[in-house]
C-alpha cells in the first residue's frame, strides 16, 4: 500500500527481480491517492493496482470494507504499508493481525506518531538535534507507529544535513534494506510476534519449529 513516490516499492521489486525474496510476489499495489508515481512503477512491472481513497467513502466501515474485499480478492497474505499515510480500519486489521508491517522513517519511538510521515520526522529531528536518526520496521496496530517492532538501523547525522539530505541517506542506508529484510523474514516464518516482542527465529530453530 503506498502514497507517494514508492521507493520503497521499488526496493522489494528490486529485491524480487535479483532473487533475494525467493517466494515473494507483489501481487497488487493499492494507493491512496490517484496520479502518484508509486502507481506507475506497479505499471512498469505489470502489477494490477488502484486506488482506494478514504474520501471517496460516505464511513470508515465501508472504505474498511472496500479495502479488504481487494486484499481478499487477491489473496494477500502479507500488508506492506511503504510509504502509506492512512490509518487502516478495524476489519483490515483483525483479519490481518501481525501480517502487516509499515515502514517509518526514524528511530521509533522518537519522532514518530500522528503528523510524523515523509519529510516530517526529518525535519524535527534536524531541530531537536538528534547525532543518530533512522528507520523502523514494525508490525500494525490500531494507533501510527505504534506496533511490534521488526528491525531497526541507525543513520548518522551529519553537520550539513538538510531535511532533504537526512531523508535521502535514510531511505538509501535504511529503509530500502530494512522493508525488504522484514519482508524476507516473514515469509520464511521466522517472526514470533508475543505481546510487544519480536523474536527473529534462527533459520534451523524455524526448521525445527516446522518439524513440530
Ligand atoms: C518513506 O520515507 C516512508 O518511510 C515514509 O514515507 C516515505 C515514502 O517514500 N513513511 C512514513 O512517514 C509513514 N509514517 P516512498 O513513497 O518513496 O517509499
Amino acid at each position: 500500500m503506498v502514497s507517494g513516490g514508492g521507493t520503497n516499492l521499488q526496493a522489494i521489486l528490486d529485491q524480487i527481480e535479483s532473487g533475494r525474496l525467493p517466494g515473494c510476489q507483489v501481487v497488487t499495489v493499492i494507493s491512496s491517492r490517484p496520479g502518484v508515481y508509486a502507481l506507475e512503477r506497479a505499471r512498469k512491472h505489470n502489477i494490477p493496482s488502484c486506488v482506494i481513497s478514504k474520501k471517496d467513502f460516505e464511513t470508515l466501515e465501508e472504505y474498511d470494507e472496500a479495502v479488504l474485499k481487494h486484499l481478499k480478492e487477491y489473496k494477500v497474505q502479507l500488508v506492506v504499508l511503504a510509504g502509506f499515510l492512512s490509518l487502516l480500519g478495524e476489519r483490515v486489521l483483525s483479519e490481518y493481525e501481525n501480517a502487516i508491517i509499515n515502514i517509518h522513517p526514524s528511530l521509533i519511538p522518537s519522532f514518530c506518531g500522528k503528523g510524523f510521515y515523509g519529510i516530517i520526522p526529518h525535519k524535527k529531528a534536524l531541530e531537536y538535534g538528534v547525532r543518530v536518526t533512522g528507520a523502523t520496521v514494525h508490525f500494525v496496530d490500531r494507533e501510527y507507529d505504534s506496533g511490534p517492532i521488526i528491525l531497526q538501523k541507525a543513520v548518522e547525522v551529519m553537520q550539513d544535513d538538510t531535511p532533504e539530505s537526512l531523508q535521502q541517506r535514510v531511505m538509501e542506508q535504511a529503509e530500502w534494506v530494512l522493508l525488504p529484510e522484514a519482508i524476507r523474514l516473514f515469509a520464511q516464518g521466522r517472526l514470533k510476534v508475543e505481546g510487544r516482542h519480536v523474536t527473529i527465529l534462527g533459520e534451523s530453530a524455524q526448521r525445527k519449529e516446522d518439524e513440530g
